[in-house]
């Protein structure tokens, strides 16, 4: 989403004369786009303080900004580092406040601001912004506000115009995708829900893959098992955040579902797409979390067998609920918990990934790096081969032949 949210910002500050440079030290103005959802990501900013001052005597000029996910506290902190604090919701009118020779953008919602899409022929789009559903432990309704949903009809025209000059991949996102509620026109009284989103989009003729994320499991449908069985641009990969492998911590988690639940999603999802990839997201060392508890989500990953899983080492961050409670699991617990998850997913991985060996497969390459392309295949799988810049944004047909848990080798057939 904050990546997304930068190629907006890029977009906004190419239509008032800057461009783009990759050169910090030729820079007349910089934005800081900050996430906040652990600690050590919201430290990254304190060693920005220096190196801003220097660029400063370099370039009096410079013009500093600071936006993002920010908590009011760190609002105030950081206010000496930058010139300004700007709220990403207040996009169209960030011309005006930076350089008031401006005018404000004519558009209001800062999601339909036209975006600088940054990666080959792939674009990021926005459903909706914020979240209601408040997990204890989690920042996100905080520092992004309360859930909006963006208008169908805006969606589908991105994605038409999108499609309409040749991009290829399209990411659906929201921090929970499962609650989107839009609507086709203004005066419907029938709402869109996310499966008939995709469904509409899945519709649109092109040669495109559909991806989205995120998926809060307490809000995952047959229906959209069903639309995703259907579609056949939706791409076979989900990320479904489990957090716990324990019922006990899910509560106090405020996940809303239970281990049982989440085991019976995955064996409906397998049941109607077998070959689907699957990712989770992990918090380990919530407060109060034993041993036993944590054993519980060991035990989920060798049970389930993910292809993926981001582990993620508990933070307590400032106005949660979470945060009340108190952070009694060390740091090198948490790190030794991290450690025997990561050793379980290393395992299940590498068995997942060894079985494209041999296999031809389609890839989109995004990235291109010393006479190699790095990309993913339409079940999300990265993939390394060698072969020319021009085929970045292009899809391929490539041969597997290595595999390692974090990804796949091959050559372009
Ligand atoms: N500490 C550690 N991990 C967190 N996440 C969210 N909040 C925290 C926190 N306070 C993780 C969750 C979420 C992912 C985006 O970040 O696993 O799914
Ligand atoms: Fe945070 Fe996701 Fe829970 Fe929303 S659904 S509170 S973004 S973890």
């Amino acid at each position: 989403m904050n990546e997304s949210d930068s190629e907006r910002i890029a977009g906004v500050l190419e239509n008032i004369r800057y461009k783009q440079t990759f050169k910090i030290d030729k820079a007349d103005l910089i934005v800081v786009n900050m996430c906040s959802i652990r600690q050590s990501a919201v430290d990254r900013i304190y060693g920005l303080r220096q190196k801003f001052n220097k660029l400063k005597d370099y370039n009096p000029k410079l013009i500093t900004i600071l936006t993002g996910c920010i908590l009011k506290k760190d609002k105030g902190r950081f206010s000496e580092y930058f010139d300004f604090i700007l709220d990403i919701k207040n996009l169209p009118n960030w011309p005006k406040i930076i350089n008031n020779k401006y005018k404000i953008l004519n558009t209001k919602y800062y999601l339909n601001i036209k975006p600088k899409y940054s990666l080959p022929k792939i674009a990021y789009i926005p459903i909706s912004n914020g979240c209601n559903n408040f997990c204890t432990y989690c920042v996100v309704p905080y520092v992004r506000g309360p859930l909006i949903h963006r208008k169908t009809k805006d969606i589908i025209k991105e994605v038409k115009t999108l499609i309409k000059n040749n991009y290829k991949e399209i990411w659906l996102l929201g921090q929970n995708v499962n609650n989107y509620q839009g609507k086709l026109k203004d005066q419907d009284s029938k709402l869109i829900n996310f499966p008939k989103l995709l469904e509409l989009i899945n519709n649109i003729p092109g040669d495109f893959w559909i991806r989205f994320t995120s998926s809060n499991p307490k809000d995952f449908s047959d229906e959209l098992i069903n639309i995703m069985t259907k579609c056949k641009k939706i791409t076979p990969y989900l990320n479904l955040p489990v957090q716990s492998g324990n019922n006990e911590i899910l509560e106090k988690m405020n996940r809303k579902y239970t281990i049982e639940k989440y085991k019976e999603i995955i064996k409906k999802i397998r049941k109607k797409i077998p070959d689907i990839v699957l990712s989770t997201d992990i918090i380990v060392g919530f407060p109060g979390e034993t041993k036993k508890q944590f054993n519980d989500t060991a035990k989920i990953l060798k049970k389930v067998k993910f292809d993926m899983a981001y582990i993620n080492q508990y933070s307590s961050r400032p106005e949660t609920l979470a945060s009340k409670i108190k952070d009694n699991v060390s740091k090198k617990e948490k790190k030794e918990r991290w450690e025997i998850l990561n050793e379980i997913l290393k395992q299940t991985a590498l068995e997942k990934n060894k079985k494209y060996i041999g296999k031809i497969i389609k890839i989109l390459p995004v990235e291109w790096k010393n006479g190699f392309l790095f990309g993913k295949s339409f079940d999300y799988k990265s993939v390394k081969i060698k072969g020319p810049k021009k085929l970045l944004g292009e899809f391929i047909k490539v041969k597997i032949t290595n595999a390692s848990p974090w990804g796949l080798k091959g050559y372009y057939k």
